[in-house]
């Protein structure tokens, strides 16, 4: 046991008598990761992939919470390359997020050493290549937070626990899909559904216990469905939010999402199929994996369980049943305990509609009719440097415009808000596609999902009172879905799709939560490794 694990462990004990005076430093954690191309075969044909360290999918990164993470990142591809840490909230530091608008990508052949705290969250999380369409080749892996012995959790420790990353595929590299999109095409149908890089994975677990699955989807752009033949699932905790503890047949997870969920080995010894299927696709792709009892006497056998048959209509219904547990002791959005965000009146509203677009004859993706463009100078760095012409504040407005029939441009979309700001978002979705949306730096109260056109009305319909916080939601065909966040950490924060071929041809944006004055209360400063590009190059020291 390490000084800390020992401290922790004395504190721990002390806590029971309610005199623990002694608190230990939050741990430091290194890490030096290595990125290179290898070969692999997902689905039985060999190509080129992304490995951290040897490893696809990369290593999985298990952390406590208050951890401090010091992770150089070397790149060793033939392109520049950042990874993003997908939901930890990075609180006071948007530096570290690891996406354009906050980070000049990592040369080849370089390094950049990210430097955050894991604080206030517990969970299921994962990490993925925020750049150049990385994330089709893999560098992508799971980011479990774990609770600190003295922060108590609702649900005894699982015998074991296991990562399921689990995502669509592609048999073309990233460079092939990424000149797909150049040339102003979207992607085609993915070639299959993987879990955790392989084809055939084994869950080994011993009967009468209970295990831990945390589920991602890390995918480009299909919804799947989640299901354990013979076996319910008892979701836990999603997104750091922990949750009433109800049991399903089957999980609806979307693209950038992750839930986590207890299995109890509780049926005859044998071997079980886990399922994962594409949802709302005219073709649907399948994968599976083992469930192994180790006193299993035969092998999985039998029909695969079913898929919901009822398609958007069930998977929101069972949106609405993620619920918080508001008894549960847990990390929970600031202010920290009992936080009645439904008693709050937002100062802003922003409604966000996503829309297809052509822009010179190509293939684009805007939201309120503007299409996001990376600039070659990082968002945050143009701030910190007083940088001109980098964006503007006024280049998308936070509603959309009612003349519909306007046409979509190109622009480095920034929309501007306080700290402290408690604001309404609306996800606007007129299409026919599902979409998925995530805001870095922070989780949200998913209050409300419906059909149709949002009005002001649709309010009334908005859980004020146990809705969980997350930080990717999903938006279904031709609906919308809000959500209320509090602006509490200062910084340069990306909203994006998280339907990845979207989010390359411009549905995203950034925003900025500012406050005039400059302190290290509420942000970090510039951290001392910072790399420049673009015309930050000039404030070199
Ligand atoms: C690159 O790695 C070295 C150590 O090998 C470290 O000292 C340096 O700070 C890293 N560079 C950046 C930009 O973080
Ligand atoms: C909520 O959390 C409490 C406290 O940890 C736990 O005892 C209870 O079973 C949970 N409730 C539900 C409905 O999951």
């Amino acid at each position: 046991m390490g000084r800390t694990g020992l401290l922790t462990l004395v504190c721990s004990v002390l806590a029971l008598l309610s005199v623990c005076l002694v608190r230990a430093e939050d741990a430091y954690k290194y890490y030096t990761w290595t990125v290179t191309y290898g070969t692999r075969s997902p689905l039985g044909i060999p190509r080129q992939v992304i490995l951290i360290n040897g490893q696809f999918p990369g290593p999985r990164l298990d952390v406590v919470t208050n951890d401090n993470i010091i992770l150089n990142l070397v790149n060793k591809l033939d392109e520049p390359f950042l990874l993003t840490w997908n939901g930890i909230k990075q609180r006071k530091n948007s530096w570290q997020d690891g996406v354009l608008g906050t980070n000049c990508p990592i040369p080849s052949n370089s390094n950049y050493t990210y430097k955050f705290q894991v604080k206030d969250q517990i969970g299921t999380y994962s990490y993925f290549p925020s750049t150049q369409l990385h994330k089709a080749s893999g560098g992508f892996g799971g980011l479990n937070v774990y609770h600190r012995s003295v922060i108590s959790i609702p649900y005894a420790n699982p015998d074991d626990d296991f990562t399921l990353l689990i995502g669509d595929w592609y048999n073309s590299d990233h460079k092939k899909l990424r000149q797909t999109l150049d040339s102003g095409r979207s992607l085609a149908f993915p070639d299959g559904l993987v879990i955790n890089g392989q084809a055939h994975t084994t869950f080994n677990g011993d009967q009468g216990k209970t295990y831990m699955f945390r589920i991602s989807n890390v995918g480009l752009s299909t919804s799947i469905n989640f299901r354990i033949q013979g076996h319910n699932l008892k979701l836990v905790e999603v997104e750091g939010s922990h949750t009433i503890q109800n049991l399903y047949d089957s999980l609806d997870v979307h693209v950038g999402q992750s839930v986590t969920v207890l299995v109890t080995l509780n049926q005859p010894p044998k071997d079980y199929y886990i399922v994962a299927s594409t949802r709302f696709t005219r073709k649907v792709l399948t994968a599976t994996a083992v469930l192994h009892y180790t006193n299993s006497r035969s092998p999985a056998s039998g029909p695969l369980p079913p898929a919901p048959a009822n398609q958007f209509h069930w998977s929101m219904k069972q949106a609405r049943t993620f619920r918080w547990n508001l008894t549960a002791n847990a990390a929970r959005p600031n202010p920290q305990g009992s936080f009645h965000y439904g008693k709050i009146t937002p100062t802003k509203t922003i409604v966000l509609a996503n829309s297809e677009a052509l822009i010179n004859g190509k293939q684009r993706y805007a939201v309120n009719k503007v299409s996001y463009v990376n600039p070659d100078t990082p968002l945050k760095l143009a701030d910190v440097y007083n940088i001109p012409g980098v964006y503007s504040v006024d280049s998308i407005q936070s509603v959309p415009a009612t003349n519909n029939g306007a046409a979509a441009t190109i622009a480095t979309s920034v929309i501007p808000s306080s700290l402290h700001d408690f604001i309404e978002v609306v996800f606007q979705n007129d299409e026919n596609a599902m979409q998925s949306w995530h805001l870095d730096g922070y989780d949200f109260w998913v209050v409300g999902y419906g059909k149709g056109q949002w009005n002001p009305d649709k309010r009334r319909t908005y859980n004020l009172v146990d809705a969980l916080t997350r930080h990717t939601a999903q938006v279904y065909p031709k609906s919308w879905t809000s959500i209320l966040v509090s602006l509490d950490n200062q910084g340069m924060w990306n909203m994006r799709s998280a339907i990845w071929g979207r989010q390359y041809l411009g549905q995203q944006l950034y925003l900025r939560v500012w406050s005039a004055q400059r302190s290290f209360t509420s942000e970090y400063d510039i951290p001392s490794n910072v790399l420049l590009c673009g015309k930050a190059l000039a404030h070199r020291p």
